[in-house]
């Protein structure tokens, strides 16, 4: 059978394991550490190799064979890089996800390469490594594929600077397999001698294993934490037992090449290493195995998110129009392929386009090149801009449109296609760009403040629907020296405003630690703060279902301004409740008495006898509660005809459904949390009609 080309795209993992020390001891022992190594092995002070990474997601490994398809009579593990990013705790969870990014073809009887790349994170979500590894399958080429490109290492022919022997022991292999690669070529003599050996063979990552022991105790010694990078390219099979060399040459501060011979008969057996160390890192914010898409990335702001996001491992789409300032123009390449190589020169992944995102085509182009390129979307930065500033009555209807297609109608044309791949995945991160002129107003910009404002309500709905998905969705306002601003901003403000001052706000909200959704932050020369829309708690003013005048609305307009007391909304039927609420002063008062419920169950006994059927004129609703937790269950009240039916189970139809957790729920049936509060506090979570939910204080007297 071929191999499934189709394979490139496709998921690996979710895979989690938790560990103890027991098994980083395990894995140490298995690749040779003993007494000399203590740090390794035991328990007080335990320090994981990193070469641990990869032995602890051999999983990962085997599924980019079976999903690529690969005939496994000629499998091997061709090549292997890590890009440690944290140090790897001596006990937890780890849980690992990737993709197949490549197939290469070496050609009839050469076989063929299968790339998959995975990341690695702690229980806490932190990124521990990424792997990227590439599978040799030695019996798969031949069909007329692309070759994989060409990445030799030099190794200098000078004498090695570190030369470290040893000896695996005649049984390594059989330590090494119980830290998960248990393949028989390992262990059975039989199998071996049918696959052409005359013995059972070593893990090529057990020998990998002793090399990395090798490269820390001479680079790092006593600091495996310090380990960056290890890339290597296994070359020959090596017997247990034969004695190995690690040379290791030192070519720059914090970078060194190996590799590993065979000590009998000097063939290389590991190849092609590379080894980087440096400073043990602090909890740093990556974006590897993400693909991110930038909008308006070829100058100012937005050329410095698409820079940084490289730098910390995204690969990125480069969108940019090249206009003119005003949006008028042909329109160029060169701004977005200046940035492409800017990233490719350091070693990033990036790819141009170059449509406009004022059309429904273009947004819907851009987010068709992520995933040609890429598979995939994580992030989208909604920046591209243009400016066209008049005076209202000035203001041409072309001016006004230009402005809104290109920031509030580009916003939607790229995030829309987006945003489907998002809520297909899973997982989003989405930023618009509002502005300060926008959020407070400024001269000669209504176009721009109309676009930009639109923008904040776009994301306020826009982050209900992402909720259920992780999609996060929220709103920056920069300030930041670029053509935009050159002729407006004093020259001084200019020289400190560096778009670079903006990344680290944007940079979190774009990453799988941002907390929020939904908000709004200024950014600019180092300051942040949040912007939000705050509601006061306003005054009812209709007296006995009287119409209140306009000399009403005037003596009360301290009350309905003031804003002491005022709070933000997270979506549209909080502040209705609120406002309902207002009318009804011992709204938030329910159920003062304590009934002393302990049960659930207790409470939908009793709640044919607690209604009130005088209050339920004319009423005709089902509420459904979904109560969570320990005694927990669902049950349905219908109330019609002044009458109320209460059954367990789930109704087809409820107009208004109340999730709440039993103990919540109980604290809300005994009087001690306030039904108001429960709500506001999200202990309540009210589905449906909102305004029918109202009615239960009034129909039932606990
Ligand atoms: P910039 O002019 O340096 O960058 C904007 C980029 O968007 C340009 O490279 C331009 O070619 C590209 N672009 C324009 N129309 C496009 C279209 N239809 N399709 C694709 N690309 C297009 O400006 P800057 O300052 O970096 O602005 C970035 C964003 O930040 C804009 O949305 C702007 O409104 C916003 N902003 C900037 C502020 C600042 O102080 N620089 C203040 C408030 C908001």
């Amino acid at each position: 059978m071929a191999l499934n080309l189709s394979a490139v795209g496709q998921e690996l993992g979710p895979l989690t394991k938790t560990y103890t020390w027991k098994d980083v001891v395990l894995y140490a022992l298995g690749v040779g550490a003993g007494f000399s190594n203590l740090e390794y092995c035991y328990e007080n002070r335990l320090k994981v190799l990193p070469s641990f990474s990869i032995a602890s997601i051999f999983e990962i490994l085997a599924e980019i064979g079976v999903k690529s398809n690969v005939n496994l009579a000629g499998i091997l593990h061709g090549e292997q890089e890590l890009v440690f990013h944290h140090p790897i705790p001596p006990e937890g969870t780890m849980t690992t996800k990737g993709q197949i990014t490549h197939i290469y073809d070496k050609g009839r009887d050469k076989g063929a390469l299968v790339v998959g790349e995975s990341v690695t994170c702690d229980g806490d979500g932190r990124t521990l490594f990424t792997s990227i590894c590439t599978v040799f399958a030695r019996l798969d080429g031949g069909f007329d594929g692309p070759d994989a490109p060409k990445q030799n290492v030099q190794i200098p022919s000078r004498e090695p600077d570190f030369i470290v022997e040893n000896t695996p022991s005649s049984d390594q292999p059989l330590l090494y397999r119980l830290s998960g690669d248990i393949f028989s070529l390992h262990v059975d003599p039989d199998f071996a001698k049918h696959s052409g050996f005359e013995k059972p063979l070593m893990h090529g990552l057990c020998t990998h294993g002793f090399a990395c022991r090798a490269l820390v105790d001479s680079l790092v010694p006593g600091e495996p934490e310090k380990a960056r990078r290890m890339v290597c390219r296994f070359t020959k099979p090596l017997y247990p037992g034969v004695p190995i060399q690690t040379q290791i040459w030192q070519t720059a501060d914090g970078h060194a090449l190996w590799r590993t011979i065979n000590a009998e008969s000097g063939d290389v057996v590991i190849d092609q290493g590379i080894f980087e160390y440096g400073p043990i890192p602090t909890d740093i914010i990556r974006f590897d195995n993400q693909v991110a898409v930038v909008t308006g990335a070829g100058a100012g702001i937005g050329r410095a998110y698409a820079l940084e996001l490289a730098r910390r491992g995204a690969k990125l789409v480069i969108n940019d129009f090249g206009g003119a300032r005003d949006g008028m123009g042909e329109g160029s390449v060169s701004p977005a392929d200046a940035v492409v190589k800017a990233i490719q020169d350091k070693g990033g992944t990036a790819v141009a386009n170059y449509d406009s995102v004022a059309t429904a085509e273009g947004g819907a182009n851009i987010i068709r090149a992520a995933l040609d390129a890429f598979g995939r979307v994580d992030i989208l930065i909604n920046n591209a801009g243009i400016l066209r500033d008049k005076s209202f009555i000035k203001m041409a209807p072309e001016n006004w449109q230009a402005v809104l297609d290109v920031h509030l109608n580009g916003a939607y044309n790229v995030t829309r296609p987006a945003f489907k791949v998002m809520k297909t995945n899973g997982y989003g991160r989405i930023v618009m760009t509002t502005s300060a002129a926008g959020l407070y107003g400024n001269f000669g910009q209504t176009n721009y403040s109309a676009a930009k404002m639109g923008l904040v309500g776009l994301m306020n709905t826009l982050k209900i629907e992402g909720c259920k998905y992780d999609i996060r969705v929220n709103t920056v306002a920069p300030i930041a020296a670029s053509r935009l601003t050159q002729d407006v901003m004093p020259p001084e403000l200019f020289a400190k405003a560096k778009p670079e001052y903006v990344v680290p706000m944007v940079l979190f909200l774009c990453s799988e630690r941002c907390p929020v959704s939904g908000q709004i932050y200024n950014a600019g020369m180092g300051f942040f703060n949040r912007a939000a829309v705050i509601t006061g708690s306003g005054t009812v003013l209709a007296k006995e279902g009287q119409i209140p005048t306009v000399e009403d609305v005037q003596t009360a307009m301290g009350a309905i301004s003031a804003l002491e007391t005022g709070k933000e909304y997270e979506e549209l039927s909080q502040q209705i409740l609120d406002m309902v609420s207002a009318f009804d002063a011992s709204a938030p008062e329910v159920a003062k008495t304590s009934s002393g419920y302990s049960t659930a169950e207790m409470v939908f006994a009793a709640m044919p006898q607690a209604f009130q059927a005088e209050a339920a004129a004319g009423v005709d609703v089902v509420f459904q509660f979904n109560i969570s937790g320990e005694d927990g269950g669902d049950w349905f009240c219908i109330i019609k005809n002044e009458s109320c039916r209460v059954e367990s189970g789930t109704h087809g139809q409820p107009e208004c459904t109340l999730k709440m957790r039993t103990a919540d729920f109980l604290d809300m049936m005994n009087g001690v949390l306030p039904a108001m509060q429960a709500f506001t506090s999200g202990k309540l979570v009210i589905e449906g009609d909102i305004i029918k939910s109202q009615l239960i204080e009034k129909l039932f007297s606990f």
